[in-house]
């Protein structure tokens, strides 16, 4: 086991037009690891102990940047500038219409067809103390994927020596625009590729979240969770709902929902999910900033890729906690804005803390 905390670089690979791709590995001093690329920001192997103090990866990932380049659904990665849908691909702002990428059905789908997530973003190393970080920039130009303003974007990861892991997302613009900044790693507490994750049982701090219509935009309703598959207020087998013939539950095939954190301030770190792997011993919570979260049970793994694991990921394989603003709020007025002006300074943050029984 480490003594220290550490922040290595390495040759990670070169993209198919030619740019170099570092991997950065942080240690802290309890022998918690987690792997960076800086290709998409993305987390491509995070390594906890279980009860028994046994190290195991559980993030879903690939061994080649091909693999994270040309399939994957945003395995570990950074989700900008627009995490999750916005429907029709469309939004009006300052008296402007403005036409998105179309990269999901009809939809824009987290930042469109080269997002965030497929960017190469510049990398620097923080050591302070008993924590060690990795900020990572990157400057989207003035109509990419069809957002206005140039979004300067820094996403800073930092690993604690409490076994948290801490991201802060920071972006300021010189035009009108809106961000909904995210990660998109897909945990199984068990182990990458122990199989589903139907077994853990999971707790969300929400009395309400946001049904979907077939195209899996909101509807605009804040529903109760209460009487619903949705209710997670106190813990419960994932398995339960995930089973439900429950229409919202049937149309995302599986949990593909966001839910309305219940906060108690505006801007501070508020407690959004707790999910526990009885097999293993470990739990992972979620604190986070932001209003809402996606959860999200991997519905849309198929059986058609094969991880780092060296086995293949099917439905329900692994799960996401994306903290983020609603789906769609650039077309939903009732919504939290998720508009950001020239001066001012997107900044969310969100932790994830990991603990065994
Ligand atoms: C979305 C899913 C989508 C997945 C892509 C999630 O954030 O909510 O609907 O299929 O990302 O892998």
């Amino acid at each position: 086991m480490a003594t220290n905390n550490s922040i290595e670089k390495s040759i990670y690979g070169t993209t198919a037009d030619g740019k170099p791709v570092e991997q950065y590995t942080l240690t802290n001093a309890n022998g918690m690891e987690v792997k960076v690329i800086t290709f998409g920001g993305i987390i491509t192997s995070l390594s906890v102990p279980d009860r028994t103090g046994k190290m195991n990866n559980i993030v879903l990932g690939f061994d080649k940047l091909a693999d994270y380049e040309t399939r994957s659904p945003y395995f570990g990665a950074l989700i900008g500038r627009y995490g999750n849908r916005i429907a029709n691909a469309k939004f009006s702002l300052g008296g402007k219409d403005y036409q998105l990428a179309v990269n999901d059905g009809i939809n824009a789908l987290h930042g469109g067809k080269k997002g965030f997530d497929k960017q190469v973003w510049a990398a620097k190393a923080i050591k302070d103390g008993a924590t060690v970080g990795l900020e990572l920039s990157y400057t989207s130009p003035d109509g990419e994927e069809g957002y206005p303003g140039n979004l300067a974007t820094t996403v800073t990861y930092t690993l604690t020596s409490t076994n948290e892991l801490r991201i802060d997302y920071r972006a300021t613009t010189d035009q009108l625009t809106v961000v909904n900044l995210t990660n998109h790693t897909y945990f199984n507490l068990a182990g990458n590729g122990a199989g589903s994750i139907a077994n853990h049982i999971a707790q969300i701090n929400a009395d309400r979240y946001t049904p979907v219509d077939a195209n899996l935009i909101p509807t605009g309703e804040l529903a109760p969770v209460e009487g619903t598959p949705f209710d997670f207020r106190s813990p419960k087998l994932v398995n339960a709902g995930l089973r439900s013939s429950f229409p919202q539950i049937v149309s995302g095939r599986g949990y593909d929902h966001d839910f309305v954190i219940n906060r108690e301030t505006e801007n501070d770190l508020e407690f959004a999910a707790q999910i526990y792997d009885p097999s293993s011993g470990r739990k992972v919570e979620v604190w986070t900033t932001e209003p809402s979260m996606q959860f999200y049970t991997g519905n849309f793994l198929d059986g058609t890729l094969v991880g780092s694991s060296g086995s293949l990921y099917r439905q329900g394989d692994g799960f996401c906690l994306e903290t983020q603003h609603y789906p769609d709020s650039p077309n939903q007025s009732d919504f939290p804005t998720t508009e950001l002006k020239p001066g001012d300074t997107y900044q969310t943050t969100t932790v994830y803390r990991f603990l065994t029984d």
